[in-house]
């Protein structure tokens, strides 16, 4: 059954939402999470970059690729997990979310964690991390470590991780990003060591 339109439908997305006026203006659509309704491990963005705006799904330009490379090294595959972002709308010029925006589409990313109910949420930079522990984060230093943080009516834990665009404009930060998401895989209990596929065509 839907809900009312500002809400989550059954398959976890928002249609339709005006909240934030200039979201609203500089969106070409929302862009709403994906990946399978009963995750383990979800991991959690900023917003929509202009490639997500484009093509309808969160993690698919440059961050994407990387964050699909550092999941297969995990032993999972994109389809496994659970991808969204704490704004479903692209901010314009590529600015960080407001306060105000952050806060209007609080309410779709608890409704979306809390009927996933996954083992670990991950948060992918220093936006999310802020957002979800309500409190400043120095995401470099404290990416790789665990907390609780109250998400909707749960406590949840919480694995801060560095944005994977930090890797592409910081190499060094490619390591951590890596040990990270495998963190994350083990966290989870959803990695196979096998990149989400069989490997019997292997033998
Ligand atoms: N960066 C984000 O934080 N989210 C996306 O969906 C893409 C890039």
């Amino acid at each position: 059954m839907e809900g009312p339109p500002e809400a989550l439908d059954d398959d976890l997305c928002v249609r339709s939402c005006e909240r934030c006026p200039a979201l609203v203006a500089s969106r070409s659509r929302i862009v709403n999470g994906v990946g399978p309704a009963d995750a383990d491990l979800v991991f959690v963005g900023e917003g929509p970059g202009a490639t997500e705006d484009e093509r309808g799904e969160p993690f698919v330009g440059r961050s994407g690729d990387v964050l699909d490379e550092a999941l297969r090294d995990a032993g999972l595959a994109r389809t496994d997990v659970r991808i969204t972002n704490c704004v479903r709308c692209r901010p314009p010029d590529n600015r960080d979310p407001r306060a105000e925006e952050l806060a209007n589409c609080r309410g779709y990313l608890e409704a979306e964690i809390d009927r996933l109910d996954p083992e670990i949420v991950v948060t992918l930079g220093k936006v999310p991390s802020e957002h979800l522990l309500e409190r400043s984060v120095a995401i470099t230093g404290e990416s790789g470590t665990v907390v609780d943080a109250r998400i909707g009516d749960r406590s949840r834990r919480v694995l801060l991780c560095v944005h994977p665009a930090a890797t592409l404009y910081d190499r060094s930060q490619r390591d951590g990003f890596f040990e990270t998401i495998a963190r994350a895989a083990e966290l989870s209990g959803a990695a196979d060591g096998a990149g989400g596929q069989s490997r019997l065509g292997e033998f």
